[in-house]
């Protein structure tokens, strides 16, 4: 089969297409033919090497932690058929920068009616960190306020619509240029952090998601209720040292680690049958385009969401 594989880490010239094996399937697991492939900012950190600690650093290694394609092979047993329509978010090994990948059934989601090949891999690993995230420090309550750092990226516009979805009322933080996505999304409140401070506003919120880590537990405990919670997607020293401080511990901190999970996303395509959420796809490459598309992501620029189409 065809794969975008590394055979070191270095820039996003080392991603080379390549004739490997088709993959075996293991036990419990299910033979996908890749329709597309979502990208991920973690996929460009493992093939820069900056997080070998976690995601190892055996080659040739094939990126990708996003799909969405057709059942190729199941078990007899298995709840999926040959032809059904499955996403999923696959482990830190990756593999869905290809023609085929063996998946986890227990990471497997039928896709919901009305998804493209392209918006279905666009989904897991983003919304299911939005919403894994939202659920941190406890469900979201109808009336609740949540302010969403990063509400224009693949996560921030995820939550924004799920924090929506469950009652919330939402303030997105972004940009100037993407003031007017963030509102298409239903963010009740947008603000420009071009502009304005969002640390430094009177309104409190009840939860505080940092999409994309750009803002710190010190600087937000300011506008966190008094139980409140702050949720970022990267942790870093100050967090733990700020946790600790905090002597009082009405207000918290944490941070989120993403896991695959079938179950979360068939509560994701529930939300998507409902009419309550949908994805931007920014751009779509074509596998051959693999090395434009990290280039791309590395930018922290995008706007919902990127993908690498293999089935047009
Ligand atoms: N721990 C986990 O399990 C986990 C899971 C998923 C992602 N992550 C991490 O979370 C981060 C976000 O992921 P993502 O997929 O959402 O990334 P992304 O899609 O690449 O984020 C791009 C967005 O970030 C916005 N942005 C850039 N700088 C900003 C700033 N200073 N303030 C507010 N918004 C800003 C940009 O909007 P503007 O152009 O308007 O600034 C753009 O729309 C990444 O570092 C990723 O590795 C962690």
């Amino acid at each position: 089969m065809k794969a975008l594989v590394i055979n070191q880490f270095g820039g996003p010239e080392q991603l080379r297409i390549q004739e490997t094996s088709i993959p075996g399937r293991g036990r419990g697991e299910v033979l996908v033919r890749v329709h597309a492939a979502g990208i991920n900012p973690v996929d460009f950190k493992i093939r820069n090497g900056s997080l070998k600690f976690i995601a190892g650093k055996s080659f040739p290694r094939i990126l990708g932690g996003d799909i969405a394609g057709v059942v190729e092979q199941a078990d007899e047993k298995s709840e999926f058929r040959t032809g059904d329509k499955v996403f999923a978010m696959l482990s830190i090994k990756g593999g869905g920068y290809a023609e085929f990948v063996s998946v986890k059934e227990r990471q497997l989601c039928r896709i919901p009616e009305g998804l493209t090949m392209a918006e279905a891999a666009a989904t897991p690993l983003a919304a299911l960190t939005a919403y894994q995230a939202l659920k941190k420090g406890g469900d979201i309550k109808p009336g609740d306020r949540v302010l969403v750092n990063g509400a224009s990226g693949g996560v921030g516009h995820f939550a924004v619509q799920i924090a929506k979805a469950q009652g919330a009322y939402v303030t997105g933080v972004c940009s100037t240029r993407n003031t007017e996505f963030v509102r298409d999304l239903g963010a009740d409140q947008v603000i420009d952090y071009i502009t304005d401070d969002f640390t430094r506003q009177k309104t409190t919120y009840n939860k505080v998601f940092d999409a994309v880590a750009k803002s710190s537990f010190i600087k937000c405990r300011k506008i966190m209720d008094k139980e409140g919670n702050y949720i970022t997607t990267l942790p870093n020293k100050g967090l733990f040292l700020f946790q600790s401080l905090n002597f009082t511990r009405d207000k918290k901190a944490g941070f989120i680690m993403v896991k695959p999970s079938g179950g979360d996303l068939q509560i994701i395509a529930d939300y998507f049958e409902e009419g309550k959420l949908k994805v931007n796809v920014q751009k779509e490459f074509s596998l051959e385009e693999g090395a434009q598309a990290h280039k791309m992501i590395e930018t922290e620029r995008v706007r919902g969401k990127i993908v690498l189409s293999l089935i047009r």
